[in-house]
């Protein structure tokens, strides 16, 4: 009664609490979203780490500017603008994670009661900081060519749409990607009902089958389009670096939110994934991780293939690190994961990554970057049996 409204509706599921069990080492866990720690490049991070206490303390371990280490800022800016992610009037600022780069978006555009539409199903951690702003949220489907644009637009028709959030490419939870023909009805839409788009693309650059897709922000030319990058996946998660990519007048805004939650991104961390990248190849370091998803997506395809029971059917991602099953509408997979965890396997509800909690019942989400080859070959066996008892 005393909590604020805006979290008063955020609340820690039974699911989350259960994902406490998954400490424990027997689990075959494919409900986690964590990139493989086989390709953090730690010996080196710690060679680098060492030398900038070192050599540099003054600077490592002092405040630091709330756009990020000037360095690392300029490197992700270059990356990005080879890629058509930064245009003339753009600005770019250092988070802590994509999930900052989130937050600060959200909180800088949206008023109570403002519509936002997401994707159905999308990323718990966009979801929950949407509802921390009390927005009136529009569920919008995941098709197969990515979000239901017809139905976008019967919603922009009705409501004004404030904001889009949207991972077109390798989604989370589907690792479904958004046609171009899509992308550019989107940027016509947001034109047309006077939106603006947050392309949250974690996962882009973990593509290992089929020809790159032109980001939204790249085909963007009036500033709608707020473009949220992450480290997470392509370096280290724990490093907590991401980026932002935003118009000028909203960039200052989300400046002055990021003094408000944290002043800056940690220094030392910024530094550190700033010599790694100027030492050595990021984009060799990324080829190597492509290489491993891609291995650990395929070998979870052919376990898929081989056990899943007949009436179930599942995503084909081309790349990121997730796919999406869909058992039999009478199925509730929040009741079917209490039994697979009894059996030492976990995954990911549908449920829990729908705006309302309760779409998606006969959903589940899969992991791959974190279980090796064997435990997801053991781990599929043993889900599939228990989804064929059910
Ligand atoms: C779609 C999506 N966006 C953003 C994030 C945030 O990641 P981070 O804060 O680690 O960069 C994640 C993490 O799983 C994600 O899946």
């Amino acid at each position: 009664m005393f909590f604020a409204d805006r979290v008063s509706k955020l609340h820690g599921s039974a699911i989350r609490e259960m994902f406490k069990l998954l400490a424990d080492p027997q689990i075959i866990s494919f409900a986690g979203g964590a990139p493989s720690p086989a390709l953090f490049p730690s010996e080196q991070l710690a060679d680098i780490t060492a030398q900038i206490l070192k050599n540099n303390p003054a600077v490592a371990l002092q405040y630091g500017i709330s756009e990020g280490y000037t360095p690392l800022r300029e490197f992700v800016q270059s990356r990005m603008k080879a890629a058509g992610n930064l245009g003339d009037s753009d600005n770019l600022i250092i988070t802590s994670g994509g999930q900052q780069a989130l937050d600060l978006t959200f909180k800088s555009l949206i008023n109570e009661g403002d519509t936002v539409a997401v994707e159905s199903p999308s990323f718990i951690g966009g979801l929950n900081s949407i509802k921390s702003y009390n927005a009136k949220i529009k569920a919008v489907p995941v098709l197969d060519d990515g979000l239901d644009t017809e139905a976008l637009e019967e919603i922009a028709k009705n409501d004004k749409i404030k904001i889009v959030y949207t991972i077109p490419t390798f989604q989370n939870p589907t690792g479904i990607t958004m046609s171009l023909a899509k992308r550019k009805k989107m940027l016509e839409l947001a034109e047309k009902y006077d939106f603006f788009i947050l392309e949250d693309n974690p996962y882009g650059e973990l593509r290992y089958n089929g020809e790159e897709i032109a980001t939204m922000k790249s085909m963007d030319t009036d500033g709608r389009v707020i473009y949220a990058g992450s480290f997470s996946k392509i370096l280290s998660a724990g490093m907590r670096l991401g980026w932002c990519v935003a118009r000028k007048d909203i960039m200052e805004k989300i400046i002055i939110c990021k003094q408000v939650s944290d002043v800056h991104t940690p220094v030392l961390t910024q530094m550190a994934a700033y010599e790694f990248c100027s030492r050595y190849s990021l984009d060799e370091h990324i080829a190597k991780s492509r290489e491993l998803y891609k291995t650990r997506c395929n070998a979870m395809l052919s376990a898929l293939e081989r056990y899943f029971p007949k009436d179930c059917s599942f995503t084909r991602p081309d790349g990121g690190i997730f796919l999406w099953c869909t058992l039999p509408e009478r199925i509730d997979t929040q009741e079917l994961l209490k039994k697979a965890v009894q059996k030492k396997v976990a995954f990911v509800p549908g449920a829990t990554c729908e705006s309302d909690d309760k779409s998606s019942a006969n959903k589940i989400r899969l992991n791959y970057s974190l279980p090796d080859e064997g435990k997801i070959e053991k781990g599929i066996k043993i889900l599939s049996e228990v989804i064929a008892e059910q």
